[in-house]
Formats: structure tokens, C-alpha cells, sequence
């Protein structure tokens, strides 16, 4: 089938042929005003009129999807566009393993189909919202610019499944992508549909632990999501990937730049012992222990994100064809999972222990496993590598899965970051050595003061090794005149 050219003369750049289509045309044109006051209400608040040097994507290709240019915020060219279709593709796992693939919504997996959707439309502007406030104290130009990055193809994220809800799901779809607009995170009456979406980020050190925890989980959602039997579906999800990995580079450089910043303070001084919080702390840096309570967290709320371990919903969506495993396309096995195990943590009298459970059942715990070593890599190769070359003896280690968990078969103990089970006792007099305290977040919002100038940066966070766009050091990302 041939590639329908990107049209970005119109008000909703797309490769999705919406001049042929006038009903969804209109549908999403009546969405935009919607739209727009919720970006301007709900978005980043302030620097709505500056002009920002952002990369826009104009085409699924190697070149088109990354246009950089001034540009202001409201005014960005927020589009749908998909990847390619591949030719003759068909339903990669399931109980449909093998037929083509579905170019429309399969009737009997409708509600099971909006669902996903939905779910993920939701966790888009969530994170938008979560941000708002982050721009008035950016430690940089750079950072700054990095923000609205993040914030304007989240939005863009938020099109992409309004695209699919509008155009598959007729009425039902249609007020689906209202009700994206009228939940706020955070809110008591209206949250957003899941709880790591509803927490606070209240400063950069969280935006960058968020970016890597939490933007992870949305990698880890759209790969599932990709494999989809749902066509449409799959090729919206493969093109957002290219957006998402962005996402974790600006949280994994951005955690490692406030981890060099703090080694080299360090060292400058001539303190060897990270632990020594106070003499740290003085040196305008963060230290790396509330670092590493930082991780503790978004890694814990990021962890719920991925369900219960045993799941009747993601065996279904399985068995349906509508959500795949991670590189379900590069698994050696049968795609049917008929008769398969997998290995589950559970508890078992009071300790955690390794169960083999039906494959089918388990979805979300290998999800989450692939998503646990896929973290653990970053933090070594982006943070640990940092603190190692500057010979200070300190490691950032992810806590096991039973620490600090809401949802699933952790939620009803508390663990320490090794995974022993604590007494509620022991958990309310150890919690503060686990996880950040009133203090240690006041440290940080201390810290929290902007740097404007070009090519500037605060002390507790190390300019990056190149720019964005490759532009110089001194490069003005944003203009603020
Ligand atoms: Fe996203
Ligand atoms: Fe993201």
C-alpha cells in the first residue's frame, strides 16, 4: 500500500489522509479549541508567548521527524501521524496468531480495545499537568527548552490516541477524548486513572527521576501496545516510541549531570564519604543518599503503574491480540502461551518466594521484570558509571519489587530496599532512611533557583557534553525578551 504524504499545510498536520475523512475531520477540529484551553490552562504555566526551540515532527521518516525551529508553544504543530503500514501484516500472538492484522476494531474486543486506549491517552496530559510549574525554576536554558520538549510531545501523545478514539470509536470515542480533557492529575474529584499520574513533581530532580522511572513505563506500555493485532493501534504506538526515547535520555542525562555535579563538588572539597550529608549539602549539591531515596521512589510508584503480577485483564488483552509482550515479535516461543510457565514473586508465609505460574496469567509481571532490567542498565550505565569514575564509593541501587508498593501482591507488607519484610513498626521508625523525608525535599526545593542566562547553568547540576541540535554551549533555547 503506498505511504499517505504528511500533510502539514492544514490545521491538523497528519498522515492519516484526514481531508478524506470530513467526519473525523470535523471531530477533531471540534476537539482542538478544547484542546488549546486546556494546553493553556493546564500546561506549562508561563512562557507561553516565548519562543522556544523545539523539534516538531513533520514525517515518519529518518529526516521528517525532526524538524528543529523557534518556536511558541500554542502555536506548535501538534499532529497525528503514524508509522508505515507494513504490507500483508498480521496478528502476532493470541488466539487470532496469524490472521491479518485488524484495520478495524474488532466488535467482540470494542470495550477491551477503548480501554487500552484510554488508559494510555490518560497517563499523556497527566504528565503535562504534573510538570506545569517546573518552568519557573529551571536550572537552565537548556533544561528549560528540554521541559517543553517533553510537555509538547506528551501533548502530541495525547492527539494520537484522541486520533484513534475519534476514528474508531465513534460517540463512545468521541466523549472518551472529552473526558481526557476534564480529568486533572491530582485532582480529589476528578484524578487521573492511575496513581503514579497523580503524584506531585515538585522540582527537577523529580522531573528527571520521572522522565527516567516513569517515561520507562510508557516505553515498556507502547512496545505492548505496538505488537497490537489492532493495526491502527500498532503503527500510532511505533511512531510515539521515537518521541519517548527522548524522554529518557533527557531523564537519564539529566539525573547523571546532577550526579557529576555533586561528585566533582566532592572532590573539589576533598570529601570521600558520601554519607556525610551535611558537609555535602553545603556545597550547594545534592547528596547522593537523597538521591538514591529519590530512585527509591519513582521506582516503587512506577512499579504500580504495571498492575497485578496476576492479571485476568492482560491475559485477555493477550489472548484478543490487542496487547503483546514486550518485543513479542522477537520471542522464540509459540505466541499462544498454551501450557507455558513463568516465574512470579509472591508471598508465601510471610516470605517472598519464586512460583511458576501459568505464562498467560503473569503478563504484567514479565512486563514488569522487562521493564526492572531495562532500568537497571540505565542506572548503571548513566549514573553508577559517573559516581564510579570519579572514585567515590557510593552505588545507586534499584529497590526490590516488594518496597514501598500500593498495588499487587507487595501491597499489604512493607519491605526495605533489599526486599526483607519490616514490622509496621520497624517500617514507621526505618522509613525515613528509605525514602526522601519533609527535609530532605526542602533541601532540594532550596536548590530550586532559575539560571537564564545562555549557557549557564546552577551549581547542583553539570552542563550537558552537547547541545541540543548539536548547537553551541552558549545557545539561546528559549528566548525570554
Ligand atoms: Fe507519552
Ligand atoms: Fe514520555
Amino acid at each position: 500500500m503506498a505511504e499517505i504524504a504528511v500533510d502539514y499545510d492544514g490545521l491538523i498536520p497528519n498522515n492519516v489522509g484526514l481531508n478524506a475523512d470530513p467526519r473525523l475531520r470535523r471531530a477533531l477540529e471540534q476537539w482542538h479549541p478544547t484542546y488549546l484551553d486546556w494546553w493553556k490552562d493546564r500546561g506549562p504555566d508561563g512562557f507561553q508567548d516565548n519562543l522556544v526551540y523545539l523539534r516538531t515532527a513533520v514525517g515518519v521518516d529518518q529526516e521528517g521527524w525532526a524538524k528543529f525551529g523557534y518556536v511558541r508553544m500554542p502555536e506548535y504543530r501538534w499532529g497525528i501521524l503514524l508509522a508505515p503500514q507494513v504490507e500483508g501484516r498480521t496478528v502476532g500472538f493470541g488466539a487470532h496468531k496469524g490472521e491479518p492484522a485488524w484495520q478495524e476494531v474488532p466488535g467482540e474486543y470494542r470495550a477491551m480495545l477503548r480501554r487500552l486506549v484510554t488508559v494510555q491517552g490518560d497517563t499523556e496530559p497527566a504528565s503535562v499537568e504534573q510538570q506545569r510549574l517546573l518552568g519557573a525554576t529551571a536550572p537552565s536554558l537548556y533544561d528549560l527548552r528540554n521541559l517543553f520538549q517533553v510537555n509538547v510531545e506528551e501533548a502530541r501523545h495525547l492527539w494520537a490516541m484522541v486520533y484513534l478514539l475519534q476514528k474508531y470509536f465513534g460517540r463512545d470515542g468521541r466523549e472518551e477524548a472529552q473526558d481526557l480533557l476534564r480529568r486533572r492529575s491530582g485532582d480529589r474529584d476528578t484524578p487521573r486513572l492511575l496513581g503514579a499520574f497523580n503524584e506531585r513533581t515538585p522540582d527537577w530532580l523529580a522531573f528527571f527521576m520521572f522522565t527516567f522511572f516513569t517515561d520507562r513505563d510508557g516505553k515498556m506500555q507502547l512496545h505492548a501496545l505496538a505488537q497490537s493485532g489492532f493495526d491502527p493501534l500498532s503503527r500510532t504506538c511505533r511512531f510515539m516510541l521515537t518521541e519517548e526515547a527522548h524522554h529518557m535520555f533527557i531523564g537519564q542525562t539529566g539525573v547523571g549531570r546532577i550526579v557529576e555535579a555533586t561528585c566533582a563538588a566532592m572532590k573539589k572539597a576533598g570529601i570521600d564519604d558520601p554519607h556525610n550529608i551535611a558537609r555535602v549539602r553545603a556545597l550547594g549539591v545534592i547528596d547522593l543518599p537523597t538521591i538514591q531515596k529519590r530512585a527509591n521512589l519513582h521506582f516503587s510508584l512506577t512499579l504500580d503503574l504495571f498492575g497485578s503480577e496476576l492479571s485476568t485483564n492482560a491475559a485477555n488483552a493477550f489472548n484478543a491480540g490487542l496487547k503483546g509482550r514486550y518485543l513479542e515479535d522477537q520471542i522464540d516461543d509459540d505466541h499462544v502461551l498454551s501450557g507455558a510457565t513463568y516465574p512470579v514473586l509472591r508471598l508465601r508465609d510471610g516470605a517472598v518466594v519464586r512460583e511458576d505460574v501459568p505464562a498467560l496469567a503473569a503478563l504484567n509481571m514479565r512486563l514488569r521484570d522487562d521493564y526492572v532490567a531495562d532500568a537497571e542498565s540505565g542506572v548503571e550505565r548513566w549514573w553508577n558509571r559517573i559516581i564510579e569514575r570519579a572514585g567515590i564509593d557510593f552505588r545507586i541501587a534499584l529497590p526490590h519489587v516488594a518496597f514501598n508498593r500500593r498495588i499487587g501482591e507487595f501491597a499489604s507488607i512493607e519491605a526495605d530496599p533489599a526486599g526483607n519484610l519490616l514490622s509496621a513498626e520497624e517500617w514507621a521508625r526505618r522509613r525515613d532512611d528509605f525514602l526522601p523525608t519533609a527535609s530532605d525535599n526542602a533541601f532540594v526545593a532550596s536548590l530550586m533557583r532559575p539560571e537564564r542566562a545562555p549557557g549557564k547553568f546552577a551549581a547542583w547540576i553539570a552542563p550537558p557534553r552537547t547541545g541540543i541540535d548539536n548547537k553551541p554551549g552558549n545557545f539561546e533555547y528559549v528566548k525570554l525578551a
